[in-house]
Order: C-alpha cells, then sequence, then structure tokens
C-alpha cells in the first residue's frame, strides 16, 4: 500500500479502553462526518485492543466479542463505509494483546486473511506480549507478508512503541507507520516527553512510513483511558497538535469525538497546521535551542518554497523562545527576509532579517507560516 500523506483518523483506546462496542464505533463514525473532521481528511476509524473473544474459534479464527459487537465485523466495517470512511482493526505480534485478549502470532496468514474478507482497511499491529525468542523484525515482517498475500490493501500501523529501533526497519517490513514511543497520557510532560525524544529521529520519517507519536489527547478534557482531569487545556492540546503537525505523525484523534467542544474541532481542523503535517517534501523540522531543553524553535521546509516556523515553551514556568535568521544562514546582506503569519492568531511579520524572541506562558507556542521575501 502506499501512501503519500501522515494517515489521518480516530482511534478507540485512550477514551473506550476496554469498553469499545459497536455503537460507539458506529455513532464516532457518524460524528466524524457531522464534526467535518472527515472533509477534513481524518478517515480511519480504528477499533484498538479489547474486541475479540478471549480465545479462538473452533476452526481456529479469530473472532469478535458477540456481546460488544452483535452484528459482526463485517457488518460494522460496512456501515463505515457507507460513510465515504475506512475501516481499522488492532491485533498483536505475540499469543496475546496487550490487554490480553486474542493476539495474531502464528496465526497471520489466517489472521490477515479474515481482516480482508470483513473489509478492514487498517491493521494497528501491536507488540504484547511478545515471544521473546522471536525479533520484532521477524514478527512484524510475517503480518507484513500476510496482509500483502491477502491482495487487499490495508494499512500496515506497526506499534512496537520506539523499541529494537523499529525506526530502521519498520518501512522494511512492509509499515506504513510505527509508533516510536511508549503510551502517551493526558499530561503535558508526556506530551512534551514523546516530543522530545523525537528530535533525533524525525529524519527515518518519510512518505509511506511515518514516525506515529501515538494518538492525540486532544480535547480528552479528563474524560476516558488515558484520561487525567485537570492536567491539560486548550494550551496544552493546543501545542500537542503543532508538534505533532511539525513532526509530521499521523494524526489519529483519541478523544471522544461525538462529544467535542468547538475550541477541539477548530484546531483539529486548522488548515495551516493540516497543511504543514501533510506537506509533499515531508522534511523533519531543524530543531533549534535544544541545549535549554525547555523551549525549543523549529524550523522546517516546505513544499512550494514556503517553511514553517514554530516556538514552543515546553516548561512549566514562564519561558522565551528565539529565533537568528543569520544562524540558518539568512544574513542580512542575502537581500532577503522573512514574511511570517501565525497560524492561530492571524498575527503578521512583513519582513524579518534580525533575532526575533517570544515571551510564552506555560506549554504554550506559536507556529508561523512562512515565505521568502525582498525589502
Ligand atoms: C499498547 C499500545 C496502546 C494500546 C494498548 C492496548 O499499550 O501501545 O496504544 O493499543 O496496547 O492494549
Amino acid at each position: 500500500m502506499v501512501i503519500k500523506t501522515p494517515p489521518r483518523g480516530w482511534n478507540s483506546w485512550n477514551t473506550f479502553g476496554e469498553s469499545v462496542n459497536e455503537n460507539i464505533i458506529k455513532e464516532t463514525a457518524d460524528a466524524m462526518v457531522a464534526t467535518g473532521l472527515k472533509d477534513a481528511g481524518y478517515e480511519y476509524v480504528v477499533i484498538d485492543d479489547c474486541w475479540t473473544e478471549r480465545e479462538r474459534g473452533k476452526d481456529g479464527k479469530i473472532t469478535e466479542d458477540k456481546y460488544k459487537f452483535p452484528n459482526g465485523m463485517k457488518t460494522l466495517a460496512d456501515y463505515v463505509h457507507s460513510l465515504g470512511l475506512k475501516f481499522g482493526i488492532y491485533s498483536s505480534a505475540a499469543p496475546r494483546t496487550c490487554a490480553f485478549y486474542t493476539g495474531s502470532f502464528d496465526n497471520e496468514f489466517r489472521d490477515a486473511q479474515t481482516f480482508a474478507e470483513w473489509g478492514v482497511d487498517f491493521l494497528k499491529y501491536d507488540r504484547c506480549v511478545f515471544p521473546g525468542s522471536v525479533n520484532g523484525m521477524s514478527r512484524y515482517n510475517r503480518m507484513g507478508m500476510a496482509l500483502k498475500a491477502t491482495g487487499r490493501e490495508m494499512l500496515y500501523s506497526i506499534c512496537n512503541c520506539g523499541i529494537e529501533n523499529v525506526e530502521t526497519w519498520a518501512r522494511s517490513v512492509g509499515g506504513n507507520m510505527y509508533r516510536s514511543t511508549g503510551d502517551i497520557g493526558e499530561r503535558f510532560s508526556a506530551i512534551a516527553g514523546i516530543a522530545k525524544s523525537q528530535f533525533d529521529l524525525w529524519q527515518y520519517s518519510a512518505p509511506n512510513c511515518y514516525n506515529d507519536m501515538d494518538m492525540l489527547v486532544c480535547g480528552m478534557d479528563g474524560v476516558g483511558n488515558v484520561g487525567h482531569p485537570g492536567l491539560c487545556g486548550d494550551t496544552e492540546y493546543k501545542t500537542h497538535f503543532a508538534i505533532w503537525c511539525m513532526a509530521g505523525s499521523p494524526l489519529m484523534i483519541g478523544s471522544d469525538i461525538r462529544h467535542l467542544r468547538k475550541e477541539t474541532v477548530e484546531l483539529l481542523t486548522n488548515k495551516d497546521l493540516l497543511d504543514i503535517n501533510a506537506d509533499a517534501e515531508c522534511r523533519p523540522p531543524i530543531v533549534m535551542n535544544v541545549y535549554n531543553g525547555t523551549c525549543p524553535t523549529f524550523f522546517k521546509h516546505l513544499a512550494n518554497c514556503r517553511f514553517a516556523l514554530a516556538f514552543f515553551n515546553l516548561s512549566d514556568g514562564d519561558g522565551a523562545a528565539d529565533f537568528r535568521p543569520w544562524e540558518m544562514g539568512l544574513s542580512k546582506n542575502s537581500g532577503f527576509g522573512f514574511k511570517l503569519r501565525e497560524v492561530f492568531t492571524g498575527e503578521t511579520f512583513d519582513y524579518v532579517d534580525d533575532y526575533l524572541r517570544f515571551n510564552l506562558k506555560p506549554h504554550d507556542c506559536k507556529v508561523f507560516m512562512g515565505e521568502y521575501v525582498t525589502k
């Protein structure tokens, strides 16, 4: 399967965990359309862990929990498809999933066939509870081959949580995206920690196989499986989304989109950030000021002779992020400067060829779309 931009969609885990069921999936698919998220490119509706029976059927097939999914996966996939959306499911490269449901190890070809028959378009494939005797690359290659053998195009989402240098082999085993870190929680420390851990690894992310920094917690508002009441608000969500877009990460929403606030929908559909995320050149940002550990500045080349320039305060106190054009190679005597437009406020700078510095509240950011201009 060939994908040219980071996948966008929704995944059940962050909010619903083990309590996922058919009605939730149908209502979520409806909400994807009604909120305008579908129009903004969010197309995959993915059921995470906990959808199977604990044991395989007598015929050896993986089966859905009949209580949670009484009409079966095929009917549910048909419903999702009828809305113009795509249907995703989850399994694990192990006999058991992380929540100890049925995994696909040693049943890869049989399960891939079942998924294809149901009309699955996306497989998130987890790592636990894996047999230590088999290395990650082989375990994931088994399913990579099994998916291809079905003849159906299914996006292959590898969830090896950044271990075993997954970024170096995910592409070889057929992956379209690979989880590069452990699990996110709705805490700014988790968001910032994930971001910092990937500064040196974004270079591996490229079209058709993207660094997946985990599902978004934007708009969870303290509710759900990984929700932490009171720890994140709109400022944290804004910075979280901006970093994921600057990094070109897949954008899998993890909140309950049936009840999103207007502010969250606006954030998740911010056209500039989505354009940055899906930029055709897919370049990792140049990260500056890493030395202070708290207020990095990102410069990202974009297609069509543009760039994005973002200032972050990842600390819990007031801070300032800055930018020295000459350090990037744009000196005053180049004859060029930057024209900037902030993507949240519309604030503009007509010509910048000198030091820029922004005071930022804790966890806040500023993101500019930029182009080169002469005076
Ligand atoms: C792992 C993954 C999560 C989620 C759970 C399900 O922890 O990293 O994203 O899929 O398993 O059990």
